[in-house]
């Protein structure tokens, strides 16, 4: 998968690529990223980027023109299966979202900052709209970098067979059940006994009973999907 992202603040969103599973995935080949610095189509003398709303208002926007000649040089490169919007008003990843980009060839991701971007940019280049939750960022970076993460550890060989991705929270729309590792008692707190009988029937059952406890909990919005 190749993955180009637009930004205002590539310094702020390199290093989750640069440690841990999406380090990995790019060192084993299976991931590309690549970041393109909006200010290198910024106007004039001071690279401008961003200007003030029409109808007044406070926060400004980023322009047309810097955005459309970054990413009309990026379609003459190649097509993109997606062309992703990071912004706060839209539909909420999920894991379901994270499963169907890890499946595409080719995603580029504009990220916002300031007020967002001039509308007639999401209306003729962005394919899809992505939010992580109901709360503003500064800007669109560590919302990219958390999508990219989502999706990445999913491409196959990526993670090993001791991380897969199968038993994942959300991936059966229910949260994980409790873990535990040594010590098997801790401040008189022991480790449930079905956990230490070796039954590994019994405990897949009692995984999945404590998963829908804790959905039923903490999640129950997850059940009724
Ligand atoms: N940009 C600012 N806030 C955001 C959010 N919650 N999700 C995606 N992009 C954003």
């Amino acid at each position: 998968m190749r993955v180009d992202i637009i930004t205002v603040e590539p310094d702020l969103i390199k290093s989750p690529f640069e440690n841990s599973m999406m380090k990995r995935a790019i060192e084993k080949g299976l991931a590309e990223v690549h970041f393109h610095n909006l200010r290198e189509y910024g106007i004039g003398n001071y690279r401008q980027v961003d200007d003030y709303q029409f109808g007044g208002g406070a926060g400004m926007v980023l322009m047309i023109k810097p955005i459309s000649e970054c990413i009309e040089k990026l379609l003459a490169e190649r097509d993109y299966d997606e062309i992703i919007y990071m912004t706060p008003d839209a539909k909420t990843l999920n894991q379901a979202t994270a499963n169907t980009l890890s499946l595409k060839e080719n995603i580029l991701i504009l990220t916002g900052h300031y007020k967002g971007v001039d509308q007639r940019i999401r209306d003729k280049y962005i394919t899809k709209e992505i939010s992580i939750g109901d709360y503003v960022l500064t800007g669109g970076e560590l919302a990219a970098a958390v999508l990219c993460d989502a999706v990445i550890r999913l491409i196959p060989g990526v993670l090993g067979d001791e991380t897969s991705a199968l038993t994942d929270s959300f991936q059966d729309n229910l949260l994980s059940p409790p873990v535990y590792t040594r010590p098997s008692e801790f401040d008189g707190m022991k480790v449930p006994d079905i956990l230490l009988s070796g039954n590994f029937p019994k405990i897949e059952e009692w995984r999945n009973e404590q998963a829908y406890k804790r959905t039923q909990e903490i999640r129950p919005d997850l059940l009724e999907d």
